[in-house]
């Protein structure tokens, strides 16, 4: 049984791509139902159309205040009925009341080694703090900012003279395969999460999965 996902994404959509290309490729058991964003000219809402993926805008310039943007967006999304809910690149803070009912069932890529960087500009802050290791996380979402529990993440190492952009474009298929690897893992339903945090496999998982170069996911050694 394919898992329905709709994807939310306000720019590039390089990890929606990721996601349709793995599910095209018979890898990913999902259904992705639909694409949402809150940017009209999206390049990720193209790419959906072009996919024949429905999709939906809205601008919140339309609407007064944040929270009953928010909420018409969780609207506009549950009509597809999804069972699992993607950020891939959704650049707005929400507001956990819009999203209450999706606990659990709504994940975000973030590229740092959460708790490392929440926020914007990770390779630069980085960069800046002789950090050696880099990398991406997918994390539940909760109410907290890049705060919710870890599912996994991927590691690159820093290389000396590296720049954001380098460093940013270094990293960006690991984010790729780690998002297709976690939402592979949940349409699985092999990892959960509650208010007892995160099992696999009905196991509690003391720390983050560890992407594999094979793509798996790993238990840190
Ligand atoms: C990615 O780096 C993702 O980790 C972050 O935003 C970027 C989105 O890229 N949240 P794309 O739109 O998927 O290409």
């Amino acid at each position: 049984m394919h898992v329905r996902i709709a994807v939310l994404a306000s720019g590039r959509g390089s990890n929606l791509g990721a996601l349709i290309d793995a599910q095209r490729g018979g890898n990913l058991p999902v259904h992705i139902v639909g694409v949402f964003s809150d940017k009209p000219s999206a390049p990720a809402l193209a790419l959906a159309r072009e996919s024949n993926i429905p999709t939906a805008h809205l601008d919140p310039r339309d609407f007064a205040q944040r929270l009953a943007f928010d909420l018409a967006a969780f609207a506009t999304i549950a009509k597809w009925k999804p069972e699992l809910i993607v950020l891939a690149g959704f650049m707005r803070i929400l507001d956990p009341r819009a999203f209450e009912p999706w606990l659990g069932r709504i994940i975000n890529i973030h590229p740092s080694l959460l708790p490392k960087y929440p926020g914007l500009h990770t390779h630069r802050r980085v960069l800046a703090a002789g950090d050696r290791q880099h990398g991406a996380s997918v994390h539940f979402v909760t109410a907290e900012l890049d705060g919710g529990p870890v599912l996994a993440q991927v590691m690159v190492d820093v290389r000396r003279g590296d720049t954001e952009q380098g460093l940013a474009e270094r990293l960006l298929p690991r984010e790729h395969a780690l998002i297709v690897a976690c939402v592979d893992q949940l349409a699985r339903h092999r990892l959960h999460w509650s208010n007892e945090g995160i099992r696999m496999d009905g196991q509690p998982l003391a720390c983050p999965l560890v992407l594999a170069d094979d793509g798996t996911l790993e238990t840190r050694a």
